[in-house]
């Protein structure tokens, strides 16, 4: 109960502020909205915080759609935050490894930085060594979104905004983008995207959440991973798949039973940066994966309409950072479920495809939802 107390004084010292406040029925669902801080070009920042009515809490800046904190329950209803990321803006402005940011036009890398469409070819950063990288250097995670607070009887959340101009990044199209977080009393962190486009080019987005259900008093290698996948996607050393997607029951890439993170790792160099590919047979909502972390009691389930995910084990955290309540980011720190669709899918033709046409609704929808055993 602790933990329930801290949240009561947020919310009384918080609600003087300018915030959204449904008190009917003695629900405590909120959202706050402070200043986050300024851009160097001097673009004001927001954070919102959006509370359940079990505790659960949300805190998201408008730069780069970022999850700054997820405050979530464990088995004794302590808080604490689950997610890799700073307390200002100025830490994530001096740069960071996609902490919790919304990724595009295409998460994940594309080989060389190069790809053709319709005949024509198109350029674009390779910011990842030879490859390009999760949308380049100025992604939408370093962007400025609209934000609206939202509501619905399930919970409370934010819905975002952007518009990536014709040839951002060296993307055709005008590419109008609505990102909507909602925080549900089921203690679902829910992210639901929509986008449109005025001429074809490929997208594929991703949330870049890093977890550690411990709040960060141990690393990740004790969780215990699920992962819904009998085959993943073969790279190469540059991390671009060869076109070959294998099956993976029995090696150390299994997660189909339950199994800790750390239980191979001798026999995956570098640690787990691998495109797992969901068993599933159509774009509806799938359990992807489920994550338990025994000290804590805290479940992770994640539930996606895409066909794959990205398990990356925190390999090029190095220490450099330290991020809130003075944890140090050290290697496997935290892991990522990126949910998208497979890399490189603009070279690779016999992926499925990632292109969007004009008159086409991109539409994704992936949930995080806790709970604890
Ligand atoms: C993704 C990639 C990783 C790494 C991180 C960011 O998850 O798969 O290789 O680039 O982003 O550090």
């Amino acid at each position: 109960m602790v933990g329930l107390g801290v949240v009561l004084d947020f919310i009384g010292c918080k609600s003087q502020n300018e915030s959204k406040n449904k008190t009917q029925n003695e629900s405590k669902m909120e959202i706050i909205k402070e200043n986050f801080g300024t851009t160097a070009e001097g673009v004001t920042v927001d954070l919102y915080t959006l509370m359940n009515n079990n505790g659960m809490i949300a805190k998201i800046t408008n730069y780069g759609g970022i999850v700054t904190s997820l405050l979530v329950p464990d088995k004794n209803g302590n808080i604490d935050d689950v997610t890799l990321g700073f307390d200002n803006l100025q830490a994530y402005l001096d740069g960071h490894p996609y902490f919790g940011c919304i990724v595009g036009r295409y998460g994940n890398r594309i080989a060389k930085g190069k790809f053709e469409l319709d005949g024509v070819e198109y350029k674009l950063a390779t910011n990842n060594d030879e490859n390009h990288l999760h949308g380049g250097e100025i992604g939408f995670d370093k962007k400025i979104w609209d934000a609206e607070p939202v509501e619905n009887e399930k919970g409370v959340g934010l819905k975002l905004h952007y518009v990536s101009e014709d040839m951002e990044e060296g993307y055709p199209g005008n590419l109008d983008v609505t990102v909507t977080y909602m925080l549900t009393d089921e203690n679902e962190l829910k992210i639901n995207y929509e986008a449109a486009i005025n001429k074809p080019c490929p997208v594929n987005l991703t949330w870049h959440g890093y977890f550690n259900l411990t709040g960060g008093k141990e690393n990740i290698l004790n969780h215990e991973m699920e992962i819904n996948a009998d085959k993943y996607v073969v790279v190469d050393e540059t991390l671009i798949p060869t076109g070959e997607l294998r099956d993976l029951i029995g090696s150390e890439m299994d997660f189909t039973s339950p199994k800790t993170i750390g239980s191979r790792f001798d026999k995956v160099p570098g640690g787990y940066d691998h495109t797992y590919i969901i068993n599933k047979s159509s774009s509806e909502i799938d359990l992807v994966a489920r994550v338990y972390e025994p000290t804590s009691g805290r479940v992770m389930e994640v539930y996606s309409t895409e066909p794959s995910v990205q398990f990356y084990t925190g390999n090029f955290l190095d220490g450099s950072l330290t991020g809130k309540n003075e944890i140090v980011y050290k290697k496997q720190s935290g892991f990522c479920l990126e949910t998208q669709h497979f890399p490189d899918s603009p070279n690779q033709p016999g992926f499925p495809s990632t292109i969007l046409k004009p008159g086409e609704k991109y539409s994704q929808t992936t949930i995080y939802k806790f709970s604890t055993k």
